[in-house]
């Protein structure tokens, strides 16, 4: 897709800086530059926005300076924001959560490839992380679009594909011992892991695009539903390998003011834990989506 540009009315009166959308890889992702998100955004301007993210599944917007009311004004353009049933929000704001892994953190919240909350029954629409303290090297993420992943089937494959549903279970993350409970940024709710579990279409349909998409991911799906074990663990374990591979991906450095969305129903990402020694503070918001369809 190529680059595009565009002003925004009454973004800057006296010095209209255009606004670009320039593309991050060849499958997914653009870096949004002109904008000032914690600006009261005119509504042509919002909408310009909105299709990027919904052409491109990611954006990200540099040199941001944004407290958590305005990060959270800019997600309710998108939609009603969502709490996370397993991390405590903020104390004077619950809907957001501050990710902080420490310098001497063995994990880090968000690691390892997943789409978000996909234990829900309407899984969030995107999710929205701001940089506050950024490592001087490593901490990237890493996001795969799932609409490429889809595309890159043969037909008889998305055919089978097409007919089947898999299950997603909070527990795989949150039980017991789990992964995301060894996080120290992981403040464990009341909530029991095993009462979030939902079966999801595999092919997804963007409600907004009409693009079908892979619906599978290695955070919470357990199973393909209706098959014997060993199948399920087959086709999940070819298509969690499948769903990640490089020309599917692009990669998000990050630096203090860099906020990123991305589309929740046709992404899945995987923060980077490799700057050892380091502390990383985002501050994150999601936005409630619908039932996969
Ligand atoms: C997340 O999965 O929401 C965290 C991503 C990150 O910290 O880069």
């Amino acid at each position: 897709m190529p680059a595009v540009q565009f002003y925004c009315v009454g973004m800057s009166p006296t010095t209209p800086e255009p606004v670009k959308v320039t593309p991050l890889s060849g499958a997914i992702g653009a870096e949004i530059t002109g904008v000032d998100l914690g600006a009261d955004l005119a509504e042509e301007c919002f909408q310009a926005i909105r299709q990027a993210f919904l052409d491109h599944h990611v954006v990200v917007f540099r040199g941001q300076r944004l407290t958590p009311e305005q990060q959270m004004t800019f997600g309710r353009r998108f939609g009603e924001l969502d709490f996370h049933p397993f991390v405590e929000g903020s104390a004077t704001h619950p809907e957001v959560l501050d990710i902080v892994t420490e310098p001497d953190d063995r994990l880090n919240f968000g690691g390892g490839w997943h789409t978000d909350v996909t234990f829900l029954a309407e899984p969030d629409l995107g999710s929205i992380l701001y940089g506050i303290e950024i490592p001087a090297f490593g901490g990237d993420t890493l996001f795969s679009s799932q609409v490429a992943a889809f595309d890159a089937l043969s037909d008889p494959v998305k055919e089978m594909l097409s007919g089947l549903t898999a299950t997603h279970s909070a527990a795989k993350q949150y039980a017991e011992g789990a992964p995301s409970t060894r996080s120290k940024a992981m403040k464990p709710a009341e909530t029991d892991p095993f009462e979030f579990t939902v079966s999801h279409p595999v092919v997804r349909t963007h409600p907004e695009t009409g693009r079908r998409a892979l619906y599978v991911n290695g955070g919470f799906t357990t199973r393909i539903d209706g098959l014997k074990r060993e199948e399920s663990d087959m086709l999940l374990e070819f298509l969690l390998a499948h769903a990640v591979k490089e020309r599917f991906t692009c990669r998000v450095r990050w630096e203090p003011g860099t906020l990123v969305m991305w589309d929740n129903r046709c992404v899945q990402h995987h923060a980077l834990h490799d700057y050892a020694g380091q502390r990383r503070h985002v501050r994150r918001i999601t936005v409630k989506g619908d039932r996969p369809r």
